[in-house]
This record gives structure tokens, sequence and C-alpha cells, in this order.
């Protein structure tokens, strides 16, 4: 069986270090055969044809066949994965409501051709950002696809948290289980350790609260900001694994005790509106998520997840006022 996996924003950064990797064989595993749909602007078309030939030169046993597309409407039809990477920058002197504006237009129209042409058993990720608001514009503009399979990726925020508090008591990341990250993609997000275990152990016990607030939930919600300011372009190979990461785990599953951060359609869960797309901890069985039940939360955590759910009502009030909702 081949599955068709979309990849749009081709052969920008993250799309150049995304399509490798799953041609490979890192998301659907070594034994399944992928049919890369790539989609891009039409003036980077040029581009992405070089992609696709060293795409070819790779020769993947695991790659069926590479299609380029400046159309949706093409890119999407039979897709079972729409990693929906390519977004319009802010620019110089753009305001965030512009960026809204612009990131809105483009996942209303590809969450129509996504309601159009997927495979019924598609899953929608969006990494392109505002991811959670331009997720949440795609949704409304794919009625037919069930709010369970439209996600944005938070998954980056959660890598980061575990390789944060893997390194500051002395662990190995595959040690740490249960991190959370609530809230949005920006600098509003909420990681949370509260529940997280570290070989087994309660988190809370081996780092105190004086380093939550001061290291790792501003180094977290910063590190995009610092990446940048390091390398001189944004985070572009850690977006990818984690895109892949996020995906695989929506197929593969949660590990047993374990669970995993996904931006998802709000059901009204910890007081977040309903239809609202935050990141939530979720459990994966069989292909479909659930939110960790019933987490206690402190007072401390509760006001940084309230701001960052003021955040994403304004961006929806935002999208609604510009016609896209
Ligand atoms: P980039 O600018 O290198 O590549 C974006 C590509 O998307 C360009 O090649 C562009 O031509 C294409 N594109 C733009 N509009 C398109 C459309 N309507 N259809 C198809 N392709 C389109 O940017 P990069 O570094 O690859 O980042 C992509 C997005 O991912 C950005 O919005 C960035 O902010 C976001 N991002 C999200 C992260 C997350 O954790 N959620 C982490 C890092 C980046």
């Amino acid at each position: 069986m081949v599955t068709s996996v979309a990849i749009t924003g081709a052969a920008g950064a993250i799309g150049y270090a995304l399509a490798f990797r799953i041609a490979s064989g890192a998301l659907l595993g070594p034994d399944e055969q992928v049919r890369l749909r790539l989609l891009e602007l039409p003036s980077a078309m040029g581009a992405l044809e070089g992609v696709a030939m060293e795409l070819e030169d790779c020769a993947f046993g695991t790659l069926a066949g590479v299609d380029l597309a400046d159309d949706a409407r093409v890119a999407f039809d039979g897709v079972s994965h729409a990693l929906l990477v390519g977004a319009r920058p802010r620019g110089p002197g753009m305001e965030r409501g512009d960026l809204l504006a612009a990131n809105g237009a483009i996942f209303r129209d590809q969450g129509a051709a996504l309601e159009a042409v997927a495979a019924d058993d598609v899953r929608i990720t969006v990494t392109g950002n505002p991811a959670n608001t331009n997720a949440l514009v795609a949704a409304h503009h794919a009625p037919s696809i069930p709010r369970s399979r439209i996600s944005a990726l938070t998954r980056l925020d959660h890598n980061r948290a575990v390789a944060r508090l893997a390194a500051k008591v002395g662990a190995g990341v595959a040690d740490v289980r249960r991190m959370t990250i609530w809230g949005n993609h920006s600098a509003t997000q909420v990681p949370d350790v509260a529940h997280a275990l570290v070989g087994g152990r309660p988190a809370p016990d081996l780092v105190d609260a004086a380093w939550i607030a001061d290291d790792l939930v501003p180094t977290v919600a910063q590190r995009g900001a610092a990446i940048i300011a390091a390398r001189g372009a944004s985070s572009a190979a850690s977006a990818a694994s984690a895109t892949i990461d996020h995906a695989r785990t929506w197929v593969h599953g949660t590990a047993e005790g374990d669970w995993t951060s996904m931006a998802v359609v709000s059901d009204g869960s910890y007081g977040v509106p309903e239809g609202l797309v935050s990141s939530f901890p979720v459990t994966v069985v069989d292909g479909e998520w659930r939110i960790v039940p019933g987490l206690a939360i402190d007072d401390v955590v509760r006001a940084r997840i309230d701001a960052s759910i003021a955040e994403l009502v304004d961006e929806r009030e935002q999208v609604r006022a510009l016609g896209l909702l």
C-alpha cells in the first residue's frame, strides 16, 4: 500500500528538512511506501523541481513517487497526511493582524481544498504560523472533516521542554515522561512540568518553582527567537523533526504511561472555550487522541493558561472580523 503525504511550502527551510526524512521512512516506517505531494507557490516551483531531483537522487526504497503542484486541489488529492508548513512570514512593518490576514486566507483556501479532495482518513497538521489560528481557519472551511483530524504543532515546544528538563536534572530525554504544553504556540505558551516524571520520579521533587518560572518557561517560549539570533534563520530541522514526531505519534500512539502535547480543537476541557485550537496533554490510541482528563492545575499555571487562551480568543476575533470564519 502507498500512503500519500502532502507537504506545503516544500521548497522552504522546514519543507526541505521534512521531505527527505519522510521519504526515507521516518513517518510511516521502513516497511511502508510513501508518495510525496509537494505544494509550493508558483514562484517557487523552480526550487521545488530541484528538491524533487534530489529526492530522486537519494534512491530511497520507501519513496513510491513525488508529485509537484502549485494548486492545493491537485496536491491534496487523496492524501492521508496534510502537513501544512508553508505560510507567509512576517515581513518588515507587518503587524500581527496583517500576518493573521495573509495566512488566514491561505489556510481558508487549503481547508476548502482538503474538504474537497483529501482521503477519508486525512490527518491535518498545521506547522505554519500562527499555527493554532491557521488550524482554526482551515477547520472552519473543511466542515466534513472530523474535528479530531485537525491539529496544530506544539510538539517542538514539548520537545524543547523535555530536553531542557532532562539537561537540568542530568537525565536522558527518554527518561522524561508526561511533559505538557498548554495554550497557543506563541510566546504565551505554557510549558508545565507539574505532572512530568523523570525516571519515574515527579519532576516537582527534582526542580524548584523558581527554575520553572525563571528558566524553563521563558527559555522554551523564547527558544525560537534565540535560534534566529544564533543561526540567522529560524528553526528548521527541529521544526521538521517535531512535525514528524507529531504525525507519527498520531498514527502509532503514545507509549503506555506517557502522553504528548498537541494543539487540538477544544471540547471545553480545562476551561478552554469549545472550538478553539489549543495545546493539551493528549494520549493517542488506535489513531485517536484523547485529552488527558482530571489533571490538577495550580494557580500559577492556571493564570498562564488563561493568558494564552485570551490570546487565542483575540486571534479568533481578528480572523472572524476579517470574514475568515
Ligand atoms: P520558509 O519561508 O523557509 O518557507 C516557507 C515556504 O512556504 C516558502 O517556500 C513559500 O514559498 C511557501 N509558501 C508560502 N505560501 C504558500 C502557499 N500558500 N502554498 C504553498 N506554499 C507556500 O519558512 P520555514 O522556515 O520553512 O517556516 C514555515 C512556517 O513554519 C513559518 O510560518 C514558521 O513561522 C513556521 N514555524 C512553526 C514552528 C512550530 O513549532 N509550529 C516552528 C518553526 C517555524
